[in-house]
């Protein structure tokens, strides 16, 4: 590809670039983000790879190879991905250092070397060695395993265009580089330069690409967001590295449906699937501990119960310090704020901290109850002492709205051997029949408060 070396100015918010400088990016519209930088002009694909010209096609006489999926056989690994790699996809890993990329991606990629399938691993970041000693750990690698150690992108594309493997590993994307941008490695405009090529590699030979990048401090992969807009697949690896499951979630999928969520163990062998049971975020001791409230939330098509917890303190300062871990910042606000309106409590001179334990982070409103219960539960020093579940939405003038999915919660709090569950009076008609759960259907926060704390 012919490049031509001139001078933009790129925002390093949204990746943005435009021909002058000026103080507002305008696309993003953040302030202060513009930086020069010499740049070269990257033709889009109207050239198809031995250089002749795209034409149109008719749909129906477009090919396409009779193994369109290649499932990975790592069980939570193919869920995510609805059934296994796509053919001639872009799939695209992030996720914390030490989280588990590149053992995940070596995993899969010996699966398919045992299968005889000719596989790539471009690793820019270890060593060949290093890659050897971990690959010895996980398992059996097949002799169609190549390993290549390269950070400048065009020999790994000429490398890509003459092996034609099937399946090629880029770890990671903000380590290599191309000699006509200017930049360190892993700076916007190396990012997108270096993606566009080897996704279009990827593309234009028929092969499956998976590559795996960094994730900034906020949680989204490091470089410019155009890169989200480009591969197919879009996977993040969540939950702590010091505990030993890992959480990968599916942002985006061109394939099939992009809410699944694949829950893995790191052993000794690599990553594992976990077992799932929706206990694995649950630990006993805490259950009957003061702030403790046990939530079974939806992720993906699954239900997972977690352990929400919540610190009241009398705060020694002026203003009360909200600290939170897991839980939606803007929604955990909005609960505190009903609260204090409609109990009265002046929790402004309190300190509040509130945490999903194992690294979760829950997104879903059906959280929403379950915060204001662990609050009053830190705050009146009452643990619940009973084997209940927590399920609502909160309005702002606390009346208790219905959630999704009741009975699959249901279920799952009783498989759990659970008694009892706080529910949304709206979801009385879909709560199971001949479930052993005692449901306590609420209308407002104060019904919740009487059943849960009657002597406060
Ligand atoms: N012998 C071992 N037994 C169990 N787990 C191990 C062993 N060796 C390494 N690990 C785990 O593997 C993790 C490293 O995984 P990996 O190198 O795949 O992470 P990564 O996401 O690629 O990180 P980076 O972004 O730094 O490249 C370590 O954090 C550790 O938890
Ligand atoms: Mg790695």
């Amino acid at each position: 590809m012919k490049s031509k070396v001139k001078t933009v100015f790129v925002c390093s918010s949204c990746g943005a670039s435009f021909p002058a400088w000026s103080g507002q990016c305008g696309s993003c519209l953040e302030w202060n983000t513009l930086s020069e930088q010499k740049s070269d002009v990257v033709k889009p694909s109207v050239y198809t790879s031995d250089g002749a010209p795209k034409k149109p096609v008719s749909l129906l006489d477009i090919s396409i190879q009779d193994d369109v999926v290649m499932p990975t056989t790592i069980p939570e690994f193919d869920r995510v991905l609805g059934g296994g790699l796509t053919v001639g996809s872009v799939n695209l890993i992030g996720g914390e250092p030490g989280i588990g990329k590149s053992t995940l991606a070596l995993q899969v990629l010996q699966y398919f070397s045992l299968q005889n399938r000719k596989v790539l691993y471009v690793t820019a970041e270890e060593s060949e060695k290093q890659l050897y000693l971990r690959a010895n750990r996980l398992g059996k690698s097949g002799s169609s395993l190549h390993v290549y150690a390269q950070t400048d992108i065009s020999a790994i594309i000429s490398v890509i265009k003459e092996m034609k493997p099937d399946c090629v590993i880029l770890d990671s994307i903000q380590v290599v580089y191309h000699a006509d941008v200017s930049g360190a490695p892993g700076t916007m405009s190396q990012v997108r330069h270096c993606a566009t090529e080897f996704i279009r590699t990827i593309k234009e030979n028929g092969l499956t690409g998976l590559i795996i990048g960094h994730i900034t401090k906020d949680g989204s992969i490091a470089g410019p967001k155009v890169l989200e807009h480009l591969v197919d697949v879009i996977l993040y690896f969540e939950g702590e590295r010091h505990l030993n499951y890992r959480l990968l979630r599916c942002f985006k999928n061109r394939f099939a449906a992009s809410y699944e969520v694949g829950l893995f163990t790191m052993e000794e062998a690599g990553l594992v699937s976990a077992d799932v049971n929706s206990s694995l975020f649950l630990d006993d001791v805490t259950l009957s501990s003061p702030g403790s409230v046990i939530v079974p939330v939806m992720e993906g098509s699954r239900v997972l119960l977690v352990e929400l917890q919540a610190l009241v303190v009398h705060s020694g300062y002026g203003m009360g310090k909200r600290t939170f871990q897991g839980v939606d910042t803007n929604r955990a606000t909005l609960m505190i704020a009903a609260m204090d309106k409609v109990l009265e409590l002046k929790l402004f001179t309190k300190d509040i901290f509130l945490n999903v334990i194992g690294g979760l982070k829950i997104n879903e409103t059906c959280l929403d109850l379950a915060i204001i219960v662990s609050i009053m539960s830190s705050l009146y020093m009452a643990p619940l002492k009973r084997k209940i579940g927590v399920i609502g939405e909160v309005g702002l003038t606390g009346e208790v709205r219905a959630v999704s999915h009741v009975a699959q919660r249901v279920k799952e709090l009783e498989n759990m051997g659970f008694d009892e569950c706080i529910l949304p009076m709206k979801t009385k008609a879909t709560f199971p029949k001949g479930a052993s759960i005692k449901p306590i259907y609420v209308e407002t926060v104060l019904d919740v408060i009487r059943e849960l704390f009657p002597s406060n």
